[in-house]
């Protein structure tokens, strides 16, 4: 058994295994050195010898538990005929939201689309670095996605004052959102991902009474999704103030946790199996503070199980060196 699935199946408190979010990317030289070749982000995601090769640079390096698919959340809109862009220093930029487009996306469209990235984890997930270690499949939660799809682009703190203007339109986009995230899941598990992630960057900006409609109901549906497949699933609704409430309600194996969350805190208030929390920042400080910072998620979880890694990606100006600094240490614990 992998060191990961040890923690989330046999609830193992021993040996921590790592892996971090965004641990194939813009602070690896050898990533900026093929993504300058290939501007199109999207393209690049849809190459399937690169996506695989990016996907193994931070394996290649450091001693990780786990490979994560070198691809996008946003890869589900572009899929569903909505154009996206990304903008060097703005992030992602999509087109207008068009229902009727929407709807009129098969299956077979779909998958032609983002066959690549299938062909991608097949082909890592028979790559000798990925030996006893866990590949990590993941999609954006419907929420998330659909605030991308109707915001057009990154929020800052807030939504658009007209967000929820149109609910049927929402309601609507839900519906196929869920369809295809359960298509793309399955692909993703036919082809050799072993753990999937749902990521719900923005859970966080709802209020309360929301919570229920826009992210329980629509996540469980998923969650519950990936367990028919006997596949671990780890969410993580970053910013959500009550992760309590989320785990006995969304019932996950695993739960990340962000940087705001006391892991003291949330070591006592669920049973589950937690990854993740460090501040990604404290990687651009210095090696005594990392030190520091990282001991305090190893000691508090010393009796828990535990996934170590970050309450967000790593960051694009975190040296290598660091990230290095950082495998030895929950290693060596
Ligand atoms: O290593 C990995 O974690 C796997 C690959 C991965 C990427 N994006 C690659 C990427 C994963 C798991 C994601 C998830 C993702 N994408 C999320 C959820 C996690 C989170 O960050 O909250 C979100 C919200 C997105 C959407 C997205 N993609 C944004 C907002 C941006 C621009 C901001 C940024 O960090 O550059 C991206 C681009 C993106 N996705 C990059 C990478 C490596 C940077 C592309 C580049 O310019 O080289």
């Amino acid at each position: 058994m992998t060191p990961i699935k040890k923690i989330i199946i046999n609830k193992k408190t021993s040996n921590t295994p790592i892996w971090l979010m965004r641990q194939a990317g813009r602070y690896l030289p050898e990533f900026r050195e093929i993504r300058k070749l290939n501007p199109n982000f999207i393209n690049l995601c849809l190459n399937k010898n690169l996506s695989s090769e990016i996907t193994l640079q931070p394996l290649k390096r450091f001693n990780l538990d786990a490979a994560i698919i070198f691809s996008d959340i946003l890869m589900i809109p572009f899929a569903l005929n909505q154009e996206v862009n990304f903008k060097k220093d703005f992030g992602p930029e999509l087109g207008n939201l068009n229902l009727e487009k929407l709807s009129n996306i098969d299956e077979v469209q779909f998958l032609e689309k983002l066959n690549p990235i299938y062909e991608s984890l097949n082909k890592i997930s028979k790559d000798t670095l990925t030996k006893n270690k866990d590949l990590i499949g993941f999609v954006g939660a419907p929420w998330t996605l659909l605030v991308y799809m109707i915001n057009k682009h990154s929020p800052k703190n807030e939504l658009i004052k007209d967000f929820f203007k149109d609910e049927s339109l929402i309601n609507e986009v839900l519906i196929i959102l869920e369809k295809f995230l359960r298509i793309h899941i399955n692909q993703q598990v036919k082809n050799g991902a072993t753990i999937i992630q749902i990521f719900d960057s923005w859970s966080g900006l709802l209020e309360e009474k929301n919570l229920s409609k826009y992210v329980y109901k629509p996540t469980l549906n998923l969650v519950n999704y990936v367990k028919s497949l006997n596949i671990p699933v780890i969410c993580f609704p970053r910013g959500i103030k009550n992760y309590k409430n989320y785990c006995d309600i969304v019932g996950p194996d695993v739960i990340n946790i962000d940087y705001d969350v006391n892991p003291t805190l949330i070591c006592k208030e669920v049973k589950i199996p937690v990854q993740g929390g460090l501040d990604p920042k404290v990687l651009l400080t210095n090696k005594e503070n990392l030190k520091k910072e990282a001991l305090k998620y190893l000691d508090t979880f010393k009796d828990h199980p535990y996934i170590f890694n970050l309450g967000h990606g790593v960051l694009p100006e975190t040296s290598p060196d660091m990230v290095d600094y950082l495998v030895k240490m929950v290693k060596d614990y």
